[in-house]
């Protein structure tokens, strides 16, 4: 093995602080020494690690890689279900695949998760949004982690599909366990042999989703998006039974998390800067652009990964076949070349460019439902919350590196209106 240049073992000394917990609340000034290493290769993944705006966007357009991420090391991982688990556990998330299978996936679940769908249920989401705000109402201290930015996208998500409301609580209970799984760092960091702590929700999860497939079979029903992806029709082709179970826990698990960070860091940020609070709880016009500021200063994930199908270089690191290729989304963000005055939170710039929900052909498909939920939920907290003041600040964080988000957001108030 040649020696590790000077800018691996920096990068490795960083990729260490990153992981020590202790950086959870604020890695941005690692981000920033990582950025200034350029593409740093990590032998002991083996990995790339990429900081670069313009990097990580062409590299997510780059068919050379592949987004099969458990292909790395080169080996088939092991099979963490047991035998009586359902057949769809096994069955490929889309996000997980390359094409043509990952194009005829993602084509068919469009034609039912669409803008339209989406904008329907905006009023539902906003009275879901005033419910949560209202148990805030007559407690000096409200934890805006645990009643209002957790609760509230499961409960779209379960309502969009056309989950029974008695049963939303166990999806709830599923999704916590899953974002283990979505997060990737702590699924590499479980022990060898040992069963994922994830993988009993799953497959309960998988059984209920099998069950619920069905009864809609069965019964039909008109504007639930479990009969929409149903009936979802492209040239004549429809989602198998297992296709369509996975995708279902696929949209659960990937809009999960994900959502309940862009609020939790959203409500944070504007505490933060009350001067963004006062303005956006004059102009609630202004959510759109707190929410896409929010995605880049803050973003719910902090990276993707891949896998290069083939030998190559990036910057001036040669990447053998089937290394990681790791696109720290949230370090590009504050890439001054794309962003000037990066770690600035401010709303008010020309453009934000940032790569929140990815990019290229994997590009979020739940986007306008999470942007929706953002806008809708900060506008009302700015609203709504009387004078609310931080009681922890920075506050705890949980232990998760992709998926970083805080682990409580306790708040005091004076009243909710
Ligand atoms: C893909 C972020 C909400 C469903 C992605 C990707 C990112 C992302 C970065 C690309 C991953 C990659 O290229 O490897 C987010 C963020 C969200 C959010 C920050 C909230 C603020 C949602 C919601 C849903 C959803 C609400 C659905 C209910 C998906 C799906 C994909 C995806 C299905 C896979 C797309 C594909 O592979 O073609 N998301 N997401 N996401 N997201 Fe989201």
């Amino acid at each position: 093995m040649p020696a590790a240049t000077d800018s691996e073992t920096a990068g490795l000394h960083l990729i260490g602080r990153l992981l020590d917990p202790a950086s959870r609340a604020d890695p941005y000034p690692i981000y920033a020494q990582l950025r200034g290493l350029g593409p740093v290769w990590i032998e002991q993944m083996p990995a790339v690690v990429v900081t670069g705006y313009r990097d990580c966007e062409t590299l997510l357009r780059d068919p050379r890689l592949s987004a099969e991420r458990w292909r790395h090391g080169g080996s088939e991982p092991e099979d963490p279900y047991p035998p009586d688990a359902p057949p769809s556990v096994r069955q490929p998330w889309f996000l997980s695949q390359d094409p043509p299978d990952h194009t005829r996936l993602r084509r068919l679940v469009s034609r039912a998760f669409t803008a339209r769908a989406v904008a329907r249920m905006e009023s539902s989401i906003g009275r879901l949004v005033d419910h949560f705000l209202d148990r805030a109402a007559g407690r000096d201290t409200f934890d805006v982690l645990s009643g209002f930015a957790h609760p509230l996208p499961v409960t779209v998500i379960c309502r969009m599909l056309g989950v029974p409301p008695a049963d939303e609580h166990l999806f709830r209970e599923w999704s916590s366990q899953l974002t283990r799984l979505v997060d990737g760092f702590l699924t590499a960091a479980a022990g060898a042999g040992e069963t994922p702590a994830w993988v009993p929700g799953m497959v309960e999860m998988h059984r209920y989703v099998n069950d619920l497939v069905a009864d809609r079979r069965a019964t039909p029903r008109r504007e639930d998006l479990i009969s929409e992806l149903i009936a979802a029709e492209d040239d004549g082709d429809q989602l198998g039974h297992d296709e369509l179970v996975a995708t279902i826990v696929l949209l659960l698990v990937a809009g999960h998390e994900t959502t309940v960070n862009l609020i939790a860091n959203g409500v944070l940020a504007l505490l933060r800067h009350p001067e963004w609070l006062a303005a956006l709880r004059a102009d609630p016009g202004l959510a759109p652009a707190v929410v896409e500021e929010i995605l880049r200063y803050d973003p719910p994930v902090h990276l993707t990964a891949r896998i290069a199908d083939q030998d190559m270089t990036i910057g001036e690191v040669r990447v053998p076949a089937r290394s990681l290729v790791i696109l720290l989304l949230a370090a590009a963000h504050r890439d001054p070349e794309a962003n000037p005055d990066p770690d600035r939170f401010d709303p008010s710039r020309a453009q934000v460019r940032h790569l929140g929900f990815g990019f290229g052909p994997h590009f979020c498909l739940g986007a306008p439902l999470a942007r929706l939920e953002g806008r809708l939920a900060l506008a009302a907290f700015a609203r709504r919350v009387q004078d609310p003041r931080l009681i922890a600040d920075p506050p705890p964080y949980r232990e998760h590196i992709n998926l970083r988000g805080v682990g409580e957001l306790l708040i005091a108030h004076a009243g909710v209106k």
